[in-house]
C-alpha cells in the first residue's frame, strides 16, 4: 500500500517522522477524513476547503495549492485500489525546536494514507446507544485539529458504558459528537447545533441540511438542551464515517430510549441516493 509524504506517494517505510515534529510535541496540525463511495471520492472539495481554512486559522502554509493536493489524494486513492472507505489527510506545522511560540505562516508537512472502510449497515438500521456528558474540549471546536484528547477521552468513557459514541453538552446544551454531529427531530422539525466555535461544521452535516430543505423538511439551527434531547421524537448523528445514523439509546447525565424515526429514514434515503 501507498502513502502520501509531502509532494510524493510512496511506502510507509519511507517515511520518517522527526522526533520535534510540531505535530508529536504539540498536536500543532489538522486533517481531514474524506470518503470513498464505489472507487470515486465524495465531497473532495469541501473537505479541502475546510482543509485549507483550518489551515489558515492555525497559520501553517500548505506546501502546495489545493488542486496538487486533490491530485496526489486521488492518486494515492487509485493506486491503493480503494473501493469504499476513506482517505485520510494531515498537516502538521512541521519541525523546529520545541517551543511554545510558533513562527507564522511555516511551511506545513503533509501525510495521508486511504483505506478500505466498510460503512456501518447494521448500526444505520438499529441504531447506536450514546453515552452523553460533559464536552470538556476547548473553545475552537470549528478547527479540524489533530489535537483530540477532550474527543478521545469521552470516546473512551462511551466505550466503557457500552456506547458507541459519546455526545457532549456544555452547562446542559448539547453540542456535538466525540466525531459526528449531532441532531434531533421534535414535532416535524429538525435541529442541530448551530455553526459557531462551538462545533465542527461537518460536511455530512452540511449535506444533510441541504438534502433536509430541498425536500421539504424544516431545520432548524439552533442548540437544544439535554432536556429537549430526553423529550425528541428521533435524534441521530452524521460523520464522514457513520453517515446518517439513529441514536436509539441515550445514557449518562440523562437516560432515554428513542425510537429509530421516519424522518431520520427518510434522510438516510436521502444521503444514500446523493452518494450513489
Ligand atoms: N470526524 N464533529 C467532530 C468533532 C468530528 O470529529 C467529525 C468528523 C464531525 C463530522 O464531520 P464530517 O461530517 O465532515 O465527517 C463532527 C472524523 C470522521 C474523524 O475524526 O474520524
Amino acid at each position: 500500500t501507498y502513502v502520501l509524504l509531502n509532494h510524493d506517494i510512496t511506502t510507509r517505510e519511507n517515511v520518517k517522522i522527526d522526533m520535534e515534529d510540531r505535530g508529536y510535541n504539540f498536536g500543532d496540525g489538522i486533517y481531514e477524513v474524506i470518503p470513498v463511495y464505489n472507487t470515486k471520492t465524495m465531497a473532495m472539495e469541501e473537505h479541502l476547503n475546510r482543509f485549507e481554512e483550518s489551515a489558515l486559522k492555525l497559520e501553517i502554509q500548505l506546501p502546495y495549492d489545493k488542486e496538487t493536493l486533490k491530485q496526489l489524494l486521488e492518486e494515492l486513492k487509485t493506486k491503493n485500489n480503494i473501493t469504499n472507505g476513506i482517505i485520510y489527510v494531515q498537516m502538521t506545522r512541521g519541525v523546529s525546536p520545541r517551543a511554545h511560540l510558533y513562527e507564522r505562516n511555516a511551511v506545513g508537512l503533509i501525510t495521508g494514507f486511504s483505506r478500505e472502510m466498510p460503512f456501518p449497515v447494521e448500526q444505520k438500521q438499529t441504531g447506536i446507544r450514546a453515552y452523553v456528558t460533559e464536552d470538556i474540549r476547548w473553545l475552537r471546536c470549528d478547527i479540524k485539529t489533530i489535537n483530540l484528547l477532550g474527543n478521545t477521552m469521552v470516546k473512551r468513557k462511551a466505550t466503557d458504558h457500552t456506547c458507541q459514541e459519546g455526545i457532549m453538552h456544555r452547562n446542559g446544551t448539547m453540542t456535538e459528537g466525540s466525531s459526528s454531529n449531532l441532531f434531533i427531530v421534535k414535532d416535524k422539525l429538525i435541529y442541530t447545533h448551530p455553526v459557531t466555535n462551538l462545533i465542527l461544521n461537518g460536511i455530512t452535516r452540511q449535506i444533510v441540511l441541504k438534502l433536509a430543505k430541498e425536500n421539504g423538511y424544516k431545520v432548524v439551527e439552533e442548540a437544544f438542551t439535554l432536556q429537549q434531547l430526553s423529550n425528541a421524537d428521533e435524534a441521530f448523528i452524521t460523520s464522514t464515517t457513520q453517515e446518517v445514523t439513529p441514536v436509539t439509546k441515550v445514557v449518562g447525565d440523562i437516560e432515554t430510549d428513542i425510537p429509530v424515526g421516519s424522518i431520520t429514514k427518510a434522510l438516510q434515503q436521502l444521503f444514500a441516493e446523493h452518494v450513489k
